[in-house]
């Protein structure tokens, strides 16, 4: 039997080999100093090239978007420089690869920001959970977020020149698309949420208020680059970094309509199961899909067998794995051959280097 995963899938001009895409998996292995991918990430990547498309672990877009350690960003030189040296790796390798762009907003703490300051956020409302700094040896330490200072509306273009500059690096780097990251409760997540968002200005209060930076920072990405490079990634409902999302559904809607409207290159649902949250209805799953008819991404807790009836319905068009994807170089070739998969090594997910990263075996 031939999987509906296996089939091509075209997102603008580019077409993609399969519907088995690499999930965003932040993994904290990032050069030091300066945050920069190379050589390590390069062959780790390129060993996932099998994948229609590779999302790239989150990369902040600016010093204050970072929220963990030894993660890779996309504002540097340096850094364009060594992204640039991945993509080519997975070009050759017969992939493609966009790069998922991020601001952590409040889920970060002062020794991880520029000059000690305090990480921002719609309001100054903390995240009441840990983020991961690096101990004296390189070895990750879970610290307390800091209460965050609300961002003043006139930093705000500032912020939303960071999305621009972001995706002209990316572009400049070789990636085939960005992600914007609009989930999972960082910063964008912390606008569009009223537990997080207090503000009264333009961008708090209502709902069409707290969907307001997501959509301007799009709208400053598609200006870098063509609304057919840029993805967007949501979580509805998801609880993920202690974001309680009580009209996540509504605002998950909304924002998909407007982005339908945009013609982006896709829309990539975080499902919020994976992470403590509850399960997607099959009736959201149906408003979505009549108001996003473009591409829709799906992850969260897949299988081939969770998949291909939801591919069949025409609910989503192709399937994000992220752990599997992290201990299965060749998790496409497996799925679609109904191979067995390596289980994944979570203590060796964050941080580290060659172990738990490049070592796991592809079939011989
Ligand atoms: C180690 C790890 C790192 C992750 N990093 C990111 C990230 O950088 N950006 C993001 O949007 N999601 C991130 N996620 C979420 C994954 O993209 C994915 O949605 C999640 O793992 C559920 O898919 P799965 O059940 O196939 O693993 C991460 C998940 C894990 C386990």
């Amino acid at each position: 039997m031939s999987y509906r995963l296996s089939q091509a899938i075209k997102i603008g001009d580019i077409e993609l080999a399969n519907r088995i895409f690499m999930a965003p998996l932040t993994r904290m292995r990032a050069y030091q100093p300066g945050d920069v991918p190379g050589d390590l990430q390069a062959r780790y990547y390129a060993q996932r090239a099998g994948a229609g498309l590779i999302i790239s672990e989150a990369a902040q877009i600016s010093p204050q978007g970072k929220g963990y350690m030894a993660t890779p960003g996309i504002y540097s030189a340096e850094q364009v420089q060594g992204w640039r040296q991945v993509t080519a790796a997975v070009h050759a390798a017969g992939g493609h690869m966009a790069c998922q762009l991020w601001h952590v907003g409040r889920v970060s703490h002062h020794s991880l920001q520029p000059q000690q300051q305090l990480p921002v956020s719609a309001s100054a409302l903390p995240y009441t959970n840990k983020t991961t700094v690096m101990g004296e040896h390189g070895e990750p330490v879970r610290v307390a977020c800091d209460t965050p200072r609300a961002l003043r509306t006139d930093e705000i273009p500032a912020l939303l020149e960071t999305y621009h500059q972001a995706t002209l690096n990316a572009r400049e780097a070789g990636f085939d698309m960005v992600e914007v990251h609009a989930a999972h409760g960082y910063l964008l997540h912390q606008f569009q949420s009223a537990t997080s968002n207090q503000r009264d200005d333009a961008y708090g209060g209502s709902l069409e208020n707290r969907a307001r930076l997501t959509l301007a920072a799009v709208d400053r990405s598609i200006a870098a680059w063509h609304p057919s490079r840029v993805g967007v990634r949501l979580s509805p409902l998801g609880t993920f970094n202690g974001l309680d999302d009580r009209d996540g559904l509504e605002m998950g809607y909304y924002l998909a309509q407007a982005l339908a409207e945009r013609g982006i290159a896709y829309l990539h649902l975080s499902e919020p199961d994976w992470a403590g949250g509850p399960q997607l209805s099959e009736e959201f799953r149906v408003g979505l899909r009549a108001r996003f008819p473009g591409v829709i991404v799906a992850a969260g807790n897949y299988t081939v067998a969770k998949a291909e009836p939801l591919l069949a319905a025409g609910l989503i068009d192709a399937v994000a794995f992220g752990r599997p994807y992290i201990a299965n170089p060749d998790l496409a070739h497996r799925l679609l051959s109904d191979a067995a998969l390596n289980p994944p090594r979570p203590e060796l997910f964050y941080g580290g280097g060659e172990e738990g990263y490049t070592d796991y075996p592809a079939l011989a």
